[in-house]
Parts: C-alpha cells; structure tokens; sequence
C-alpha cells in the first residue's frame, strides 16, 4: 500500500513539475521570504512570504538529505494594505528537533533552507539580539549579513524594524519591501540556511507610536504571526529557554493585562534557565532621561510593573532597545545598584543614526554605553549565558558572562 501511495504520489509530482502552470511559476523567487516561530521551535517552523497576486499559500518541504518524497502544508494568505503584496503564512508541524529542512513552493523551483532548534541544551544554543534596523541600507544590509556570519539558531529584533511609520505620518510601505529583500538576501548561515527571526514591536510600527491600539499597527501585525494579535508573548524552547516579546504600551499597556500576564507566565517557568524579556522602550534608557522625555511615562510604567517581576521569577538579561546607542548597565534590583540584579542590554542600534548620551548627565545605572552600532550574541550553556557585544567592524567590544542559578531540566 506503502508503495502504491508512493508511485501515485511520484506521478503526481511528475505531472505538475511538467505541467504548464510548473512552467509558468518555475522563476517564482518571493520579495519577501522570512521564517518565525509561533510555538515548539524544536518541531515546527513558520514560513512567511509574499506575492504580489494571490497565489496558493503551500509550501513542499522535506528534510535534507532525507526522503526525496516532498511534505506539503498548505497556510493562508492576506493582504498587506495599502500594497498589492499579499503576506502567506503557512506553518510547518511534525519536524525532528535540530534537523536542516528544505523546502520550496513548488517542486523543481529554487529550494531553501532551514533548521529546527534542539530540543534540549545539550549542546550550546547561540542566537543574536538587537534593535532599531533600518535607516541605511547599507547599515542594515551589513548588520543582517553579519548576524548571518556567526550561524544563529535565530535573530530576535526588539521593535522599530523597517522604519515604515513615523508618528501620524502615512506609512512608507516600501520601506517594508527593501527590509524583507535585504533580510532574505543578507541574513544567511555560512551554509546558506534562512535565519528565523522573532519580533517584539516598536514606535516605528506604529501609526502615533505609543498608547495605540492594534488597529494603528496593522502592517505589523498583518507580516508577523508572532507575536499574534495579542501583541505580546513567550515563545519556549525546550524546558531551557523562554523568550518573552512583550509590547512596551505602543499597541497594548504595559500595565493591566499585560503586566497580569507576564506574572502567571513568569511564575510558570520558574525552572527554566534561561528567561529573556525582549520589548522596545528601556526602563533604563541610555540617552534619553530616565523620568522626563516623550516616553518618560512608559519607561516609568516598566520600572513598576514589569521589572519587580523579572526579579522575581529569576530574570538575569534584559533587551532593550529603541535609543540607538549601546548600554550595559549595572546590575538592578528594587531600582538600586546591587549584585544579584538584573543587566538590561540595549539599547536598539542595528542600522540607525547613533545617538550620544550627554557626559554631563550620566545615569547612575549605566555600567557601559556609547554610540555603537551593534548586536549580542548570546550562547547559552546549562550552567551559565555568554553574551558578545559585537560592532559593526565584526569586532567584540563587550562581554557579559553569568552563571545559571539552576539547571535545565
Ligand atoms: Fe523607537
């Protein structure tokens, strides 16, 4: 029977690989090809790309140099307003932990590539984060070609990506086009492999930038399945790491709702190593002051609801981002200098014009921060993280080493 399905199944591919309508689509190379996760990234993978006519949102996909009999999943499309591209979404179930996939949209056309995360930390898991992508595109382009460089499992950008919106300004949808083509043709493995990528939202997806609904952000949420209409999330690898992309009062408010949410989920995952908000706005902005300024309020807002919380449950890293410059602080606790704190990292300068903090009014929280073009690379161990700061010269000029206070499970 096996073997029927199978010869039934290799004349089918036969027939639509020759057919007129295989023709017709064999030089299709999406505009946009982007890969995320909505959940269990050791066994599913999001894939995300665009069309400029409405199309068959299917994927053919199979695992490297496995059976040659492709999968298929078939997703859903929609359009991306105020563009003739429609956005397709279709998510891929079933996979193998810490396994290469290929995949296409249509057998015979150009193949991709990508890999599952581990499912546990037996071996090392690297991934980077960063911030504020595009002003240039030269920065970017750099940037995401670097970020490919170093072979992550994935690249978690904290808010403020193509720079398509600019408080009520109209929105610059071809800003979108031109982050898509150089993430898809820059962020590469050294293998070749697309890096996924997760996203927390930030003031430039945003028409009014903050205290918005999810109405004023609807490019946003129409590109990214994750973090989904809540506009916040946590996304689990294993029982080892838990990313939280959280919504720092542009769509949703940092307190109320939110805020109730983080608790529960933070105080669900007590026992996993590795835990790392990732949101736009800092508590602890490097540039801008710490109480006074446009989004004084919601750094306020952050310091009261969301950091005693992260002390809580056991977050030690904190990403930040959305002043283009580098921050490390000094460790925080109960808003004071102190040795079991917290690092907030940040502070968003992928491909922005950089921003200098005023020597004459220095934080009292900043350990190091300067005008830098940046990113972390993060490694994370069973027993410790290790994170990179690396410029845009390929250069490591910071470093942070903490030890795990308990182990994976
Ligand atoms: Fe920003």
């Amino acid at each position: 029977m096996a073997m029927l399905v199978q010869v039934v199944w290799s004349l089918f591919l036969l027939v639509i690989m020759t057919s007129p309508l295989a023709a017709q689509n064999s030089t299709f190379d999406p505009p946009a090809l982007y890969l995320t996760w909505q959940r269990d990234p050791a066994r599913t993978m999001t894939v995300c790309w665009h069309t400029l006519d409405e199309a068959n949102p299917q994927v053919f996909y199979r695992p490297l140099g496995g059976p040659t009999n492709w999968l298929t999943q078939l997703g859903y499309s929609r359009p991306l307003a105020g563009t003739v591209r429609i956005v397709q979404i279709a998510e891929l179930t079933g996979l193998q932990p810490a396994t290469d996939y290929e995949f296409c949209f249509w057998p015979g056309e150009r193949r991709f590539k990508f890999r599952t995360a581990p499912a546990d930390l037996s071996r090392p898991v690297r991934f980077i984060s960063g911030g504020d992508v595009y002003h240039e595109r030269k920065w970017m382009d750099a940037m995401n070609e670097l970020a490919g460089k170093f072979d992550p499992l994935f690249v978690v950008i904290g808010g403020d990506l193509a720079y398509a919106g600019d408080k009520d300004k109209p929105e610059k949808m071809e800003r979108w086009d031109t982050y898509f083509e150089s993430w898809k043709a820059k962020a590469r493995t050294p293998d070749g492999r697309l890096v996924p990528l997760l996203v927390s939202i930030g003031n430039h997806e945003v028409r009014g930038s903050w205290h918005q609904t999810p109405e004023q952000a609807s490019s946003f949420y129409t590109l990214f399945p994750m973090p989904g209409p809540q506009g916040y999330n946590c996304l689990d690898f294993g029982n080892y790491l838990s990313l939280f992309l959280l919504d720092s009062s542009h769509t949703r408010p940092v307190a109320g709702t939110q805020t109730d949410w983080l608790r529960k989920n933070l105080a669900s995952r007590r026992r996993v190593p590795h835990l790392f908000p990732v949101y736009h706005i800092p508590a602890y902005p490097s540039v801008r002051p710490e109480n006074g300024g446009e989004n004084g309020d919601i750094s306020q807002s952050i310091r009261q609801n969301w950091c005693p919380l992260f002390e809580r449950y056991g977050v030690k890293t904190v990403f930040e981002n959305h002043d283009h410059a580098y921050k490390r602080t000094l460790p925080l606790r109960n808003n004071k200098v102190d040795p079991r704190g917290i690092t907030y990292l940040g502070d968003g300068a992928w491909g922005v014009n950089l921003r200098t903090p005023d020597p004459k009014q220095p934080r009292w929280y900043i350990a190091r921060g300067g005008p830098v073009r940046h990113f972390y690379l993060v490694t994370l161990y069973p027993e410790a993280r290790h994170i990179l700061a690396i410029n845009e010269n390929q250069e490591v000029f910071d470093e942070i080493y903490q030890p795990t206070s308990h182990r994976a499970r």
